[in-house]
């Protein structure tokens, strides 16, 4: 009767470890199954009750179920405990496949590339930068760069008024007085870089605001030559070694004489073609020497001190540097515009 409770305790014990699932409820059965009070220990107290000869082989019998039923727990054990793991390991593996959050690179605007680059060729050349603001007085703008009220040079700069003396400035000469003005009659050589604005009708070549550089030098005996060649090493640094200028005369109520500053063509090497409508050359900036009257409107003295200046059109530079059909792109910040200029690392 004991053998067939031994069997039946192994039968049950073996079915509910196979059925168990987690380390959990093992540890429960190896309690249930083997600990000192379990059914299958408590029937060694019934040793004392049989009789001496079935003694040995029930103890033998009892002692072997008790180390099959362990063995089969510590396989079950091992088994559970390779199963959680792999569990474990798949609910926390990291998927290194997936493709990371793509950070958007921006794009420098073609329009500062070039001001910067402008700006680093006057620098190399000595020139400092100066600043002035972009609401500007009509005194300024107009009258210390004369021209005064009724001037019909005044016609060509329409610009947006504040009040009758107060306007956005037309151009970046007025940063020619103040820096005159601020010099206490020291010899000058500044570019400045910055905003202007104008009264036009927004189109592909025509915006109501835009920028210049603007550039002035003010010594004794500066002569037309070295503007020239100031202008000239400017053309070859920003468009290359084998651009030539040449100077057509023109007229600024500022400069004296003035002239306007053309650059072979760098699309057809002076040959002539569409992009320079046959000529060979193209514009790139006004500029001339200093009008006596300017610099002694502003505290210079024309007998001792010479001078000259010049304006460039920033977007007009980016735009035949980059071959750029509308002027407007610069301001729209589209950042596919902008992509195409994205400086190569
Ligand atoms: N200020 C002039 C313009 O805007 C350009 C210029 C600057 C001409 C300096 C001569 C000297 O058209």
């Amino acid at each position: 009767m004991e053998n067939q409770n031994i069997n039946e305790i192994y039968e049950n014990a073996m079915s509910e470890i196979n059925e168990s699932s987690t380390s959990e409820k093992l540890a429960e059965l190896k309690i249930k199954f083997l600990a000192k009070k379990s059914v299958l220990m408590s029937l060694l107290s019934s040793l004392g009750s049989l009789p001496p000869e079935e003694r040995k082989e029930f103890g033998l019998k009892l002692n072997e179920t008790k180390a099959k039923i362990a063995e089969a727990i510590s396989k079950k054990e091992e088994e559970l405990r390779k199963e959680e793991l792999a569990k474990k390991l798949a609910s926390e593996t990291i998927d290194i496949s997936l493709p990371s959050r793509k950070r958007e690179l921006g794009g420098q605007n073609p329009f500062y590339v070039v001001k910067d680059e402008i700006t680093d060729i006057f620098l190399n050349m000595g020139f400092e930068v100066a600043d002035g603001p972009e609401v500007e007085t009509d005194l300024f703008n107009f009258e210390l760069l004369n021209i005064p009220q009724d001037h019909p040079a005044r016609d060509m700069q329409d610009t947006f008024y504040i009040s009758d003396s107060v306007l956005l400035r037309t151009h970046t000469s007025p940063v020619q007085a103040h820096t005159m003005q601020n010099a206490n009659g020291k010899p000058i050589r500044i570019i400045c870089p910055g905003k202007t604005y104008r009264r036009d009708d927004d189109d592909a070549t025509h915006s109501h605001q835009f920028a210049q550089i603007e550039g002035l030098v003010i010594d004794k005996d500066i002569n037309i030559g070295h503007l020239k060649a100031t202008l000239e090493l400017f053309a070859k640094k920003m468009f290359g070694e084998k651009r030539e200028i040449r100077l057509r005369p023109s007229y600024f109520p500022f400069t004296e004489p003035s002239v306007e500053v053309d650059i072979t063509c760098a699309n057809c090497d002076g040959k002539g073609c569409s992009m320079c409508k046959g000529t060979g050359y193209i514009e790139i900036l006004g500029g001339g020497m200093v009008h006596p009257n300017v610099l002694k409107m502003n505290g210079y003295d024309p007998d001792i001190y010479s001078g000259f200046a010049f304006g460039i059109g920033i977007e007009r530079v980016a735009i035949l540097r980059y071959g750029i059909d509308d002027i407007r792109k610069f301001y729209q910040n589209d950042v596919r515009f902008l992509h195409q200029y994205r400086k190569k690392a």
